[in-house]
């Protein structure tokens, strides 16, 4: 098939300055590479033929936007990803919080498909405090979210969780597995934009923020205004658990560090 569409470089650099400014994703230096053919069959999909116009109606077509999204994000996860800051969070930082209030907001920011979130509750469940916490999840990618409420994963998603786990709470499909939909109960997950404006005051504030393995696509610009986004995001004494690339370039003056685990922060 002969392509109408062929994205030169500068385009791709254009395209990458946008979504820089729009969503944090520094793809900057041929980032945008890998991405390339899809972009061209999004434009070809949507009948655009120069790359001029596409630019342009991404600036206000929020459909098309979040179809771009959609294929830009990645969105790798799994279940029992570092696990030791789920045995942290519920062996250490819930109960603390607990004796000064009946339950205990989290913030997990990005969620993907939802196994971080639901690891968190696997934990819960383990120290009894599956009704004590209240879970916000939040993505940009519209997949991730739907794929997150459907509560169906592969076979490497599942990989790390104990065998006793997996027979008791998921039922085995032909590819794949379903998750008990009563891990769902106390989460609420949302279609979010951390650079949306005014985020606090559609989210609320927290006691612990997780955000892992987001920051590591933001440059250092971007980076700093997520971290005010958190600091801001967090209850006073609220804690922050971040993924070991995610902490490069941390604001010392916003967060310090706790002797709990690895990239377990608090707001000072
Ligand atoms: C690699 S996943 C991390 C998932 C999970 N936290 C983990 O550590 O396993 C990164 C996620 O960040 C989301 N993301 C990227 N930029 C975002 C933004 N500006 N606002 C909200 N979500 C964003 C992507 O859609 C993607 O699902």
């Amino acid at each position: 098939m002969i392509r109408k569409i062929n994205l030169k470089d500068s385009e791709l650099e254009e395209l990458s300055d946008f979504l820089k400014e729009t969503i944090g994703i520094d793809f900057k230096g041929g980032k945008l590479k890998r991405f390339s053919i899809s972009i061209e069959n999004l434009m070809e999909e949507e009948h655009f033929e120069n790359f001029f116009n596409f630019l342009s109606k991404l600036k206000y077509d929020k459909k098309l936007l979040q179809k771009l999204i959609n294929i830009v994000t990645i969105n790798e996860t799994y279940f029992f990803r570092e696990k030791e800051h789920f045995e942290i969070v519920c062996k250490n930082i819930i109960p603390l919080i607990l004796q000064r209030k009946n339950f205990v907001k989290i913030l997990v920011f990005p969620s993907s498909s939802g196994e971080e979130v639901y690891s968190i509750i696997f934990f819960a469940k383990k120290y009894n405090l599956e009704d004590k916490i209240k879970i916000t999840a939040c993505d940009i990618d519209t997949n991730m979210l739907k794929a997150a409420k459907e509560l169906v994963y592969s076979k490497k998603s599942v990989a790390n969780i104990p065998s006793d786990l997996l027979e008791k709470y998921f039922t085995k499909l032909e590819d794949g597995y379903k998750l008990q939909d009563s891990f769902k109960k106390n989460v609420e997950f949302l279609h979010v934009n951390l650079f949306e404006t005014n985020l606090s005051l559609k989210l609320g504030k927290f006691d612990i923020i997780f955000s892992r393995n987001m920051l590591i696509y933001f440059d250092n610009e971007q980076k700093d205004k997520a971290f005010k986004i958190f600091y801001d995001l967090l209850e006073d004494d609220g804690y922050l658990f971040m993924g070991h690339a995610d902490v490069l370039n941390i604001k010392k003056e916003l967060f310090e560090k706790v002797k709990l685990g690895l990239h377990v922060y608090k707001k000072i």
